[in-house]
């Protein structure tokens, strides 16, 4: 036992919270501005949310972007913003996050649940398997770092006319074919919710290249509103519609801002760790490593692997965490088939209910039977997260534990 490692403290973005954002914070605290639309001076907004939206623009390459409340926030505004609504459908992989779900259910518009590949990301065969005449969008998640072949998806959902929205709240930084996450599709999400690769404990962001969406995505966030900031980005089009209010502070701007600038820095980090296990898990007979759609695009803060069976994941887990070496699925994404919201079938109000002409519950296509692969490849995986803490010589005891238990296992 004396030969154990400790086990490298978890986290990324809350992990390399420092003096960056120390600094941004005690700014908007001196200046006693804490709401981004107005502050001191009447004639100059506070600059934290707009330094924020400024500074992503550039980095991932958009015309807009919008600072929001939460990644699920940014969610739910992204859709109302595409107009999704009741009678409509949205392609979503059934191995995806909460919110994934429930921001299409609260539109009214009913999530239909899609196969994942062996990344873990949505296959984009089931664009054409699931496509029917009310599929208005195609909502693609980025697990845990790996880019999804957006290629594919976009070449899929565009000659059907879908909207395509990317998820980036798990792999924010990463790409595909050497273009950053959240410029292949129609307008994308972000999440800074404390778990994320760049955290200010709670925030999101939707980015996009369509006006019309950005103007809707401000009034959907703003109680309707298109305040004088925005229009002097872009001059408002469209006509004022009750919103909801999903604003983010100055004070969540300005941890998010000084974490948006290492992010690549975060993710260079985490790609030179996994460039230190992965090949040596790689050659390990029996072990098959997620594959990914463009491997040199992946965020790299998660090796998975996978095994023949459940019973050797879970005999994998115990061992790895017996040998103090993390592998436990952080995110808490499971299949949406197996929660309760799902199982039950309900919404707030049983007007605005997706489900409600489903003669029967389960209906086809939320239940375990009708996602094989899924299902499959969800219980043969092992998940190792390497951290912004994390050394090489941790990434190496890593490796080596992984070795040491599939000798154990026999080989
Ligand atoms: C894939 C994905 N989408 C959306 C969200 C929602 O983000 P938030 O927790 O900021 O609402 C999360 C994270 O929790 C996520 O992992």
């Amino acid at each position: 036992m004396s030969t154990l490692r400790p086990r490298p403290v978890p986290g990324l973005g809350a992990a390399a919270i420092g003096a960056e954002e120390e600094a941004l914070v005690l700014d908007v605290l001196k200046r006693q501005e804490l709401f981004r639309y107005y502050g001191n001076d009447p004639q100059r907004p506070p600059p934290m949310c707009a330094q924020l939206e400024g500074e992503a623009r550039a980095l991932f390459g958009v015309d807009y972007a919008l600072a929001v409340s939460s990644g699920t926030a940014a969610l739910e505004v992204t859709l109302s913003a595409a107009g999704i609504g009741p009678g409509d459908e949205v392609i979503v992989p059934a191995w995806s996050w909460i919110s994934c779900f429930t921001a299409i259910v609260r539109t009214g518009a009913r999530p239909v649940l899609a196969e994942v590949d062996a990344s873990l990301c949505l296959d984009p065969a089931e664009i054409a398997r699931r496509h029917t005449p009310r599929t208005r969008a195609v909502l693609v998640v980025h697990f845990q770092g790996a880019p999804a072949q957006m290629d594919r998806i976009q070449f899929e959902a565009h000659r059907r006319g879908l909207f395509v929205i990317e998820d980036c709240a798990e792999a924010p930084g990463a790409t595909f074919r050497g273009r950053r996450l959240g410029t292949w599709s129609d307008a994308a999400i972000f999440s800074f919710q404390h778990n994320k690769p760049m955290t200010a404990g709670e925030g999101g962001l939707v980015v996009t290249r369509d006006l019309r969406i950005y103007e809707r995505a401000v009034r959907m966030h703003d109680l309707g509103q298109y305040r004088p900031y925005h229009a002097q980005l872009m001059p408002p089009r469209e006509t004022a519609f009750a919103g909801g209010q999903a604003r983010m502070s100055e004070l969540t701007a300005a941890v998010a801002l000084a974490q948006l600038r290492k992010l690549d820095r975060i993710r260079d980090h985490c790609r030179q760790l996994k460039a230190r296990v992965a090949p040596r898990l790689a050659a390990l007979p029996g072990i098959t490593l997620r594959p990914m759609a463009d491997p040199a695009g992946d965020f790299g803060f998660e090796v998975y692997f996978y095994v023949q069976d459940p019973g050797t994941a879970a005999f994998y887990r115990e061992k790895l965490t017996a040998r103090n070496v993390a592998c436990i699925q952080r995110t808490g994404t499971y299949p949406q088939y197996h929660r309760d919201y799902v199982k039950s079938g309900l919404t707030a109000h049983p007007a605005l209910n997706p489900f409600r002409d489903c003669p029967s519950w389960p209906a086809p296509g939320y239940r375990v039977e009708d996602f094989p692969v899924t299902e499959d490849l969800t219980q043969r995986f092992v998940a190792l997260p390497l951290g912004w803490r994390t050394t090489p010589e941790d990434a190496d005891y890593i490796a080596a534990s992984v070795e040491a238990v599939h000798h154990e296992r026999g080989g």
